[in-house]
């Protein structure tokens, strides 16, 4: 895989998944924009990469909001010319109970997780129909294709939600020369479940026919495959990196 001269935006690239997404794209050499809400933790992943002799920016986004999307892009457009690669990977989950959740709870994880997809591929388009050519991967989850966990019905909402745009991006999309792929990673080790209890996590890992957590790498490597050219015939798919705990 060679992303040499390319530019990626990772959204939620502080730590987790995404700083994984963004460390194998900047080693095989993209410019990578590390966005995250977590500023703090964005620079000194920024710090990290730059030690390393990787090219990073680090950039403020609350994806919930549009004009922050908007702002983002820019912001990837001024520090390195254009935008190649988007990964939408900034997500929350939330373990509520079915009789508890709020309609601001809902709101919030549908606006995070969902209308963030929507609108951050609305605002790379120009960039991407211009050269004809781009590529967007979008995290979604196990959750999304098995229902996902008793409390935490709007976590997978949201995560079946990305499967649809998902495969409704890259139906029209294809025209201009834009892949746009999902993950679908099982339990992945960075701390988002942490919401779930003890219990929980020990019978949810006795589930995994590999017996373990995924780690960030392994799933980092699966999506910059498809931000690769060598995963160019490859558009509207959903790959499962779970374990085996799910097969699709
Ligand atoms: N870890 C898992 O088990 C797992 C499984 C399936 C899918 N996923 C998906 O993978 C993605 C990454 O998950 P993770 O486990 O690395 O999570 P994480 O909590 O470790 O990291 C999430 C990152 O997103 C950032 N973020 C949160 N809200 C944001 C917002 N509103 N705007 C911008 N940034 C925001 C956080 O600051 C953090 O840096 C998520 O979309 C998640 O749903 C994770």
């Amino acid at each position: 895989m060679d992303f040499t001269g390319k530019t990626a935006i990772v959204t939620g690239a502080a730590k987790g998944i995404g700083r994984g997404c963004a460390e194998i794209l900047a080693r095989n050499g993209a410019n990578v924009v590390l966005a995250d809400i977590n500023l703090e933790m964005a620079v000194e992943t920024e710090q990290a990469f730059k030690k390393e002799g990787l090219q990073a920016k680090a950039v403020q986004v609350n994806v919930k909001s549009v004009a922050d999307i908007e702002k983002m892009v820019q912001s990837a457009v001024r520090s390195f010319g254009t935008v190649d690669i988007l990964v939408n990977n900034a997500g929350i989950f939330h373990a509520t109970p079915i009789e508890e959740i709020t309609e601001q709870e809902w709101d919030n994880i549908v606006d995070i997780n969902l209308k963030s997809v929507f609108f951050a591929t609305q605002k790379v388009l120009p960039y991407m129909k211009e050269k004809k050519s781009g590529k967007i991967v979008n995290l979604s989850s196990l959750a999304g294709r098995n229902g996902g966990f008793t409390n935490g019905m709007g976590y997978s909402a949201t995560k079946a939600g990305i499967i649809g745009l998902t495969r409704g991006f890259a139906a029209r999309l294809a025209q201009y020369g834009i892949n746009i792929n999902a993950v679908a990673p099982g339990s992945t080790d960075t701390g988002i479940l942490d919401g779930l209890g003890e219990s929980e996590i020990r019978s949810l890992t006795e589930k995994i026919p590999l017996g373990r957590f995924g780690k960030t790498a392994e799933i980092a490597s699966v999506v910059a495959f498809l931000c690769s050219d060598e995963a160019a015939f490859m558009t509207g798919a959903v790959v499962d990196v779970n374990g085996g705990m799910y097969f699709g």
